[in-house]
């Protein structure tokens, strides 16, 4: 069997600090690579721009990274703002009105609307800290997701610890799942705590997987992302 060159499946995450060293990387990356996360972290440092070149002129699929919150007038205002850009994928927090109006925001084109449910560096008692309702924090995870599908997102973002109970809701039936907390077999976990190898995330229900350090850390960026490649079509 000839393995495909690049997978869709795969979003590498350009987390450098400006979008010279992005494109730089995804030039290096070429067609290993179809599809980037680029985060907050480089909204200053032409993020943006780079999210358009990328797009336009390298036939990428973006997925902006923005979770964005905000009063639903606002949240509209940004997405319809954001869209201009012609982006795949864009998160937003949960919450119902915050998704609705991102979706009223991306209505007429082609732009995913994903949601996050709690964010996995929160633990109970930074929920308790926050005033969110007592509980399980996999409980809360589950019944956010399910709110937030039903409130119209196209998706989730999910840890790989959450992706089979998500992809369990009636409510993520043809959704999308978004895992990232992606570790091949053999590479670091960095700060990450609960990992997963990419086939087994794909195993339990992510769509996408979101992998950035084992990529771009990498010392031959390009075979990294191919192992990846390897690893979902094996
Ligand atoms: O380098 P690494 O593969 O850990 O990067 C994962 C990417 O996914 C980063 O951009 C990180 O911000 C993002 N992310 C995450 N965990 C979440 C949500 C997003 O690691 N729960």
């Amino acid at each position: 069997m000839t393995l495909p060159l690049s997978d869709d499946r795969l979003i590498v995450a350009l987390d450098v600090p400006h979008a010279v060293a992005g494109l730089e990387l995804a030039t290096r990356l070429g067609d290993a690579v179809s599809f980037y996360k680029i985060g907050l972290g480089m909204l200053t440092g032409g993020g943006l721009a780079l999210a358009n070149e990328l797009k336009q002129e390298h036939g990428k699929r973006i997925f902006l990274d923005m979770k964005l919150f905000d009063i639903a007038a606002t949240v509209e205002a940004a997405v319809r703002g954001l869209a201009q850009f012609d982006l795949d994928f864009l998160t937003v927090h949960g919450d119902p009105h915050v998704v609705r109006a991102a979706k009223e925001g991306a209505a007429g084109k082609d732009l995913k609307i994903l949601a996050v449910t709690v964010l996995t560096s929160l633990d109970r008692g930074d929920l308790d800290e926050a005033l969110i309702a007592p509980g399980d924090l996999r409980d809360i995870v589950a019944t956010r997701a399910a709110r937030a599908l039903e409130a119209g997102a196209d998706g989730v973002i999910a840890s790989a610890q959450e992706a089979a109970m998500i992809r369990a809701l009636p409510e993520a039936q043809g959704r999308l799942i978004v895992t990232p907390g992606i570790r091949p077999a053999g590479s670091a976990a960095n700060d990450q705590k609960r990992i997963v190898t990419p086939g087994r995330a794909v195993a339990i229900g992510a769509d996408h997987i979101v992998v950035g350090r084992p990529v771009w850390q990498a010392t031959d960026p390009r075979a990294a992302a191919q192992a990846v490649v390897a690893e979902l079509n094996g």
